[in-house]
């Protein structure tokens, strides 16, 4: 065992803004960014990737204001090993209390075609780049990307450059979700072991869950001495996503009796930041998804409840409060006052402040109005509501009627305030959402695909709320709307909406400055 593997400190790395956010679909907004990057702040991530600010001037001004509000979070930007990147990146991060530049090439054998370059022309380009970026700034990650498909001398030879250059993390991606726990444990190891100078740096591990890997390799790195790994809320990321925050802080804490490591995260923050990443990136967490899924604490077979009620670590290897579920789902109705809504949303993560507090409520009363009893999830679906943050959108839902029934076509009659003008529309379509649609496509006219229309209810009952996701693709650029209502129809029309609202947003954004693909 080396000196390394008796440090129990585990740096948590979040890249659910970089890594996640360019997941095709997952886009966010300027504001939903910097509200992710507070709260991943305030839950003790150690550092937050906030973006890669030469993909485009939004990135930029993300990252830049990010960096300017970080309390205690290292803030950290990606970069291409190119100058122009590294200096753009720079300029972003700069602000920041801490800052940190990420810069990363491909060195496996299919990513080295891509640039052409040979073996030695790019350790020549890593020492070059790394030592740009280090004169820049005293904090710096280097990146072989795909380095588990990477000749293991070739690695070890740009590793040990990247250290003479002066990276202080090295980080260590699967990029393509391919290795397995103890190949991953095997590769630290070994880098570790051969490289001159590793002991004076971190190692970092970066898993993607192809192979649904990502949390066991991730976990194994740290065996092997990596003390960073690279994760995103909810798992979310390209393809089948990243490693999970959630899973691996939580397998590090209730497994300490056989991974005696440390995080810093506060992890009765969890549940609340899940919930709002899968609002903002549109991208739902799964019913039985480890930790933050819908089922993860639901013991409904007869033999579970039992257990359950005699002694809940019958069944349960962590308590719903440790990620910052409610204990009890205790329902509120029409006559639940604002002192409990606000007890009540405290305990779901939301902390309001009066003016929010107050609008909640109009609408809360309005639910508890057409829906007896108003559950946990409930709330949770208020709070998400894309449609309802609406004050300075350009288009609202003001009335909606829909004539359906066994006879084709259906209809809708709608009005739309449109930059507070109010205006009508009688449409047809195939079913009550295809007219709902085609009425608002006739006073908004516009190309966009529908690349996702998706209902789930709530709650149980035939009065329980939907929640609609919208996802709109338009040359490239996807945007997404959320909406809940116990009317299907309206619940579509406001997600449908809220969507195109985000689009005018879109449109109106400075168009990339420089052709960058996504990385992964
Ligand atoms: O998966 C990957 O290789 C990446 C790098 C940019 C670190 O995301
Ligand atoms: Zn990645």
């Amino acid at each position: 065992m080396t000196d390394r593997t008796k440090q129990d400190r585990v740096v948590i790395f979040d890249t659910t803004l970089r890594d996640g956010e360019q997941s095709p679909g997952a886009t966010m907004t300027h504001d939903e960014k910097l509200e992710i990057a507070e709260m991943l702040d305030e839950m003790g991530v150690d550092i937050i990737e906030a973006g890669f600010p030469i993909a485009s001037e939004g990135d930029f001004a993300a990252v830049t204001e990010i960096a300017k509000r970080a309390q205690s979070s290292v803030i950290c930007g990606l970069a291409r090993a190119q100058f122009k990147d590294i200096d753009r990146c720079w300029e972003a991060v700069k602000h920041a209390k801490r800052p940190r530049i990420h810069t990363f090439i491909g060195t496996s054998p299919l990513h080295r075609a891509i640039p052409n370059l040979d073996m030695d022309q790019m350790a020549e380009r890593i020492h070059d780049t790394v030592t740009h970026a280090r004169n820049l700034c005293d904090n710096v990650q280097w990146s072989p990307m795909d380095a588990t498909r990477t000749e293991h001398d070739y690695l070890c030879r740009v590793v040990e450059i990247a250290i003479k250059a002066g990276a202080t993390t090295i980080n260590i991606p699967d990029t393509v979700g391919y290795t397995a726990p103890r190949e991953s444990a095997d590769l630290i190891r070994m880098l570790i072991e051969k490289v001159p100078g590793a002991d004076e740096i971190i190692f970092a591990t970066h898993c993607h869950n192809d192979l649904g890997m990502a949390t066991a390799n991730s976990l194994a790195a740290v065996e092997a001495g990596a003390r960073q790994i690279e994760c995103t809320i909810n798992g979310l990321g390209e393809r089948a996503g990243n490693t999970a925050l959630e899973e691996v802080v939580m397998a590090l804490k209730v497994r300490n009796d056989i991974m005696p490591y440390r995080t810093s995260i506060d992890t009765t923050k969890i549940m609340g930041i899940s919930r709002r990443v899968a609002a903002v990136s549109g991208f739902p967490v799964q019913f039985n998804k480890a930790i933050v899924g819908k089922n993860a604490f639901a013991h409904e077979s007869g033999i579970h409840q039992d257990g359950m009620l005699k002694n809940a670590e019958t069944f349960e290897i962590m308590r719903p409060e440790d990620i910052g579920l409610a204990a009890t789902n205790l329902v509120m109705g029409k006559h639940s006052g604002r002192a409990a809504l606000r007890s009540k949303l405290k305990d779901l993560g939301y902390d309001l402040a009066d003016n929010q507090l107050n609008d909640v409520f109009v609408r809360f009363k309005a639910l508890a109005d057409r829906k007896k009893e108003v559950y946990d999830d409930d709330l949770v679906a208020l709070m998400t509501d894309s449609a309802s943050e609406a004050a300075g959108d350009h288009m609202q839902v003001k009335f909606l009627r829909v004539i359906c029934g066994t006879e084709a076509p259906q209809s809708a009659d709608l009005i739309l305030t449109i930059d507070g003008t109010d205006q009508q529309v009688t449409a047809q379509g195939d079913g009550p959402v295809d007219a709902t649609f085609n009425a608002v496509k006739k006073l908004f006219p516009h190309d966009a695909r529908l690349a996702l229309y998706q209902v789930s209810a709530v709650t149980e009952g035939t009065d329980a709320q939907a929640t609609v996701s919208v996802r709109l693709e338009e040359d490239g650029k996807i945007v997404t709307g959320q909406s809940s209502d116990t009317d299907t129809v309206v619940a579509s029309a406001k997600a449908y909406v809220s969507a195109l609202n985000n689009l005018v947003v879109r449109r109106e954004k400075t168009k990339p400055e420089d052709e960058v693909k996504s990385v992964s």
